[in-house]
Order: C-alpha cells, then sequence, then structure tokens
C-alpha cells in the first residue's frame, strides 16, 4: 500500500516542513484566515526549532522514496499536573501536527503515523497519549481507541 514511501524521525532541519503541516492542517479544517495561518506559522517556527532541539519535541515524517516529505505528525511532551490515572507523571504526551498532504492521503500514512507515536508513548511508559481530533482526524484516532474526553473551552 505505501511501498513507496518510509517514516523517519525529524531532526531540527525540518522545522520549516512542520510548520507548514500546522498550517495546511489548519487550513484544511477550514481554521483560522490565511492572516491568522501566517501569523501562526510565523510563531510556531521559532518554538518548534526549540524545541526540536532540545528534544520536546518529537517529529514523525514519511517521504518518498526521492526524498520529498509528504505527511507527519508529531509528539510535544510537555511538563503537565499529576493526575490521578498516572499520578507519578509530571509531563504529558500530547500528539499534534497530524497532516498528510492532499495526493497523498488514503494510504494508510497518518494511521502509520499515529502507531508510530503510541508505540513511542508505550515504549516511554506514558499512561495516557493526548490530542485534540479533526473530523477527518477521528476516526482514524477512534479506530485506535482513543476516546472523547470531558474538555471545555471558552472563547474569550
Ligand atoms: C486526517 C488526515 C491526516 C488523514 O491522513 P491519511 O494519511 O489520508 O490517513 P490514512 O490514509 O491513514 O487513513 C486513515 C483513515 O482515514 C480515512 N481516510 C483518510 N483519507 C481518506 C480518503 N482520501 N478517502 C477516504 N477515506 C480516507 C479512512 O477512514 C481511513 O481508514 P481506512 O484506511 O481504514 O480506510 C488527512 O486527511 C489530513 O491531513 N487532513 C487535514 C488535516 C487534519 O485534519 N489533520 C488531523 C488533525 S487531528
Amino acid at each position: 500500500l505505501i511501498d513507496d514511501t518510509s517514516i523517519r524521525l525529524a531532526t531540527t532541519e525540518d522545522a520549516t516542513i512542520i510548520a507548514h503541516h500546522r498550517r495546511a492542517m489548519f487550513h484544511d479544517m477550514g481554521r483560522g484566515d490565511v492572516a491568522s495561518l501566517d501569523k501562526m506559522a510565523e510563531m510556531f517556527l521559532p518554538q518548534i526549532t526549540r524545541w526540536l532541539s532540545n528534544g520536546d519535541y518529537l517529529g514523525w515524517l514519511a517521504q518518498t522514496d526521492d526524498g520529498k516529505v509528504v505527511a507527519g505528525g508529531g509528539l510535544l511532551v510537555h511538563e503537565w499536573a499529576a493526575g490521578p490515572v498516572a499520578p507519578v507523571q509530571t509531563r504529558r504526551a500530547y500528539v499534534l501536527n497530524i497532516y498528510t498532504e492532499p495526493e497523498f492521503r488514503g494510504r494508510g500514512l497518518a494511521r502509520k503515523i499515529m502507531s508510530e507515536i503510541v508505540a513511542y508513548c508505550r515504549e516511554q511508559k506514558f499512561s495516557v497519549v493526548w490530542l485534540h481530533a479533526s473530523d477527518a482526524g477521528r476516526p482514524i484516532y477512534a479506530a485506535m481507541g482513543f476516546v472523547r474526553t470531558n474538555e471545555m473551552k471558552l472563547l474569550l
């Protein structure tokens, strides 16, 4: 099914492609206008560069045999309040920036990247993996066992 692509870990050199994935992801979800998406990508670039350098963010990228990155996803491990499910864990594993270029969708790339991310979280002994799902992403996560949470938000 995905014979001409392989998954690799992102390096600091991939900051720009990850910023592109984040912008294109929100664009395709119908979120934000051009100006806010551009500004977001500009603000995110130094963040992702720093996180890739210090190891807070791990990126998984699918690339074709000729080296073109066509899909990706990431995991941010950041400090978080200890909670009852895993009382000794003070950091949380948060999945973000799941994106597949339109012409490469439906080949199982997002599913494969998610499997790698979840496998990594298991290895690292995280008890919970968190994410926010788009409508397009939800079936993939649900099929892997992700469940809805009770989160709410207030826009100010
Ligand atoms: C959501 C997204 C990442 C899926 O990427 P993908 O690589 O096409 O996903 P997969 O090929 O692994 O597909 C997994 C499932 O998604 C559905 N799906 C994805 N693309 C599809 C397509 N083109 N046609 C039909 N179903 C599709 C199917 O249910 C598929 O399950 P199946 O393999 O059992 O049929 C991609 O559509 C995307 O980038 N969308 C815009 C950004 C976004 O919403 N990102 C997720 C944020 S949470």
